[in-house]
């Protein structure tokens, strides 16, 4: 039975299975708020509206807002929820680490939940800009940057856009050379730290097909 099996096989299998499982670690830390960064921004340039720069303090300080927002999604998927708007300045802010004195005008925000993660193109369409209202906060003439956060919490996966009309090297500026304060959850546009336990748990189907495969041809050598 074992004849073929050289340690050249054996070490070929294991190069296959270290591959896919680097590949899968990879597609697992893409930043689904990137992503709707770019599908807001196509819809604004789509209409000729400008394109809005990616602002990583308002990203940040989106994510803080839906951590005070977390229990309240309501059944029909609205988030119930009226920050004081101190807690921008005295929460939010000194939570990402963003530089007190660039704090800089925000100009609307979004946001919204589900009870399960979907991509954010349907986050976009179905979650987010889901109403008049909502679309027209999102075309404002005012806005120059944008901000996302996402987090899943409680069963309910929440998502929220923050805009601003400041310029964005010089509003929302984050401490320590533009790495701000480290969060414990959830993934935000514009950051460098990948998601964390944001919007999959454990491997996503593609990874655990591919490991699959390897192991069916592994099996198949023997
Ligand atoms: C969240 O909902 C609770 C219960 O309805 C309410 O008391 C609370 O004020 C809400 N939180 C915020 C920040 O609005
Ligand atoms: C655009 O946003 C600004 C700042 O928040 C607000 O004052 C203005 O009323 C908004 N304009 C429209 C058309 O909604
Ligand atoms: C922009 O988004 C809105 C809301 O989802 C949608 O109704 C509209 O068709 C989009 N416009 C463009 C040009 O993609
Ligand atoms: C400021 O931001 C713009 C684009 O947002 C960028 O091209 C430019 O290099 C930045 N300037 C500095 C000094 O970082």
């Amino acid at each position: 039975m074992h004849r073929n099996l050289t340690c050249c096989h054996f070490h070929f299998f294991f190069y296959l299975l270290a591959a896919s499982l680097v590949f899968s670690h990879r597609h697992n830390h893409g930043n689904p708020a990137n992503d709707l960064v770019d599908i807001i921004n196509k819809n604004r340039t789509d209409q000729k509206l400008p394109h809005l720069n990616d602002s990583p303090g308002l990203g940040c300080m989106a994510l803080q807002y839906i951590e005070l927002c977390k229990e309240n999604c309501t059944d029909n998927n609205v988030v119930n929820c009226k920050p004081p708007e101190d807690d921008f300045t005295e929460v939010f802010a000194p939570n990402c680490g963003v530089e007190l004195p660039t704090f800089g005008t925000i100009t609307g925000h979004i946001i919204g939940c589900q009870k399960k993660y979907v991509e954010p193109s349907i986050a976009y369409s179905q979650v987010l800009v889901k109403d008049k209202s909502s679309l027209s906060i999102l075309k404002n003439k005012s806005h120059s940057e944008v901000g996302v956060g996402l987090v899943g919490v409680h069963k309910s996966f929440f998502w929220c856009v923050l805009f601003s009309n400041g310029q964005t090297n010089t509003t929302f500026v984050l401490e320590n050379r533009g790495e701000g304060i480290k969060q414990k959850t959830g993934c935000y546009s514009g950051s460098s730290a990948p998601c964390s336990g944001a919007h999959k748990n454990g491997l996503d189907p593609s990874s655990i097909f591919s490991m699959f495969y390897v192991i069916i041809l592994l099996f198949t050598f023997l």
